[in-house]
């Protein structure tokens, strides 16, 4: 066989009519650069700035003009998992209310897909969500809920997603016992994910953790070295938001029931970043840079499960950082289009077009602890496009960004570059 060629050592794309960078350093109000072009070195962005400055490259594309944005980083999937629950989502689109149970039925199908089965399920998700400008993606376990599947789970994710989370705590197994349950999940079940996965996930909730079990799972993850994320005020009031507060969560996820107590809660996570300006982040003792627990909006989710809308709008205003994601799973949201998430933030809760660009893309970033160099699986910064972070773009069919939620539901994604790598459309 004869040895493909080797790519262009560089590739400028060129003729973008508006760039949203999202680059912090900027500041938000300067992160949009007009007539703008990148250059990409292998997997890094190697130069950025007006066109008519840009260095020759090896290849040249030429944008026509189009807007183009840091690819989306989706922060909260749950792509490995075999069946379909449409039957569900048509009683609940029939007056039913959500109720956790669900997850169960995904378990039972999941757990009699082979490998190859949930690996082949697991890739065209992915590539479908790439197709739709994602070029960075978390996914969690959550389906398997005993020790041998939740590693096989786990097993199946780290060779697709960037980054994994480890939700043994998702679902009390029918019939299992909830506190022997939650030992599991806090002993050999931890020990089984523990090579495949970044983090660790509760879903605190009425009918799925209490609050002592939701705090005895965060501990026990914290403990073997695990970030931490929290599934909370999804279906009600409730202890998510405070216990991601208090064990320095990067997210919390839903947040669709928050009290004012709530939202100055996680608002006090930011003071620091917030005061200590855009590029500089707030800073520890020791001089790191320490986000605060992002709150991630879910709001494909949110509308399929005709839930309340999560309040970003007043999280924002409060100065919580917020991202959005898709939380594609089978049961309350299977749609990983985060232009449709973008879209619906802008028209339903509130958001600006640039606030909403902002939390799918840096914001995702943030919460996956990958908006620096120091990202959790070594690789270059993602969510924002600056020198020297990794080469995520993607241009729009359109002139700017603005005609993501202007045009909603139109297929706007017109190319995508990963890692420096054009992917086929
Ligand atoms: O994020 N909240 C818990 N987990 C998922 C639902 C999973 C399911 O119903 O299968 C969610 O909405």
């Amino acid at each position: 066989m004869s040895t493909p060629p080797a790519g262009p050592a560089s590739t400028l794309i060129t003729n973008i009519g508006e760039l949203s960078t999202q680059n912090e350093a900027e500041g938000p109000e300067n992160s949009v650069l007009r007539d703008a072009a990148v250059v990409f070195e292998g997997e890094r962005i190697s130069w950025i700035g007006v066109a008519s400055a840009a260095p020759a490259a090896d290849a040249m594309i030429d944008a026509g003009g189009r807007c183009g944005l840091p690819g989306w980083v989706d922060s909260h999937t749950h792509l490995v998992f075999a069946g379909c629950r449409s039957a569900e989502f048509e009683a609940r689109m029939a007056g039913e209310s959500y109720a956790a149970g669900g997850i169960a039925v995904t378990t039972d199908a999941t757990r009699s897909a082979s490998d190859y089965d949930l690996t082949r399920l697991l890739l065209a998700r992915a590539a479908e969500a790439a197709a739709g400008g994602t070029t960075y993606l978390e996914t969690k376990t959550g389906y398997g809920l005993n020790v041998e599947e939740e590693r096989r789970h786990a097993r199946i994710a780290s060779t697709v997603a960037n980054q994994v989370t480890y939700l043994g705590a998702h679902l009390v197994p029918a019939g299992a016992d909830a506190e022997e349950y939650t030992d599991l999940v806090c002993t050999d079940m931890l020990e089984a994910v523990r090579p495949y996965v970044q983090w660790a996930d509760v879903f605190c909730e009425k009918g799925a953790f209490t609050e002592e079990q939701s705090r005895r799972v965060l501990q026990a993850c914290r403990d073997a070295g695990l970030g931490l994320r929290v599934h909370g005020n999804q279906l009600g009031y409730g202890a998510g938001v405070r216990l991601a507060v208090e064990f320095g969560a990067a997210s919390v996820d839903h947040v669709n029931y928050l009290t004012d107590d709530d939202v100055a809660a996680l608002s006090g996570t930011w003071t620091k970043w917030n005061a200590a300006g855009p590029d500089a982040g707030g800073t520890d003792a020791s001089g790191a840079r320490t986000p605060g627990t992002v709150a991630t909006c879910l709001p494909a989710c949110d509308l399929s499960t005709r839930a309340p809308l999560a309040p970003a709008r007043k999280l924002l205003d409060a100065g919580v950082q917020v991202a959005l994601a898709s939380n594609c799973n089978p049961g309350t949201s299977f749609t990983s289009s985060m232009n449709f998430c973008v879209a619906t933030a802008v028209l339903q809760m509130g958001l600006t077009v640039s606030e909403a660009v902002r939390a799918a893309t840096f914001g995702g970033a943030l919460a996956l602890r990958a908006h620096t160099g120091e990202d959790r699986d070594g690789k270059r910064a993602v969510g924002s496009l600056a020198v020297g972070h990794r080469a995520d773009l993607q241009l729009l069919n359109a002139p700017s960004a603005a005609h993501l939620a202007y045009r909603p539901g139109m297929p706007l994604t017109g190319a995508v570059w990963r890692a420096g790598q054009q992917l086929g459309l």
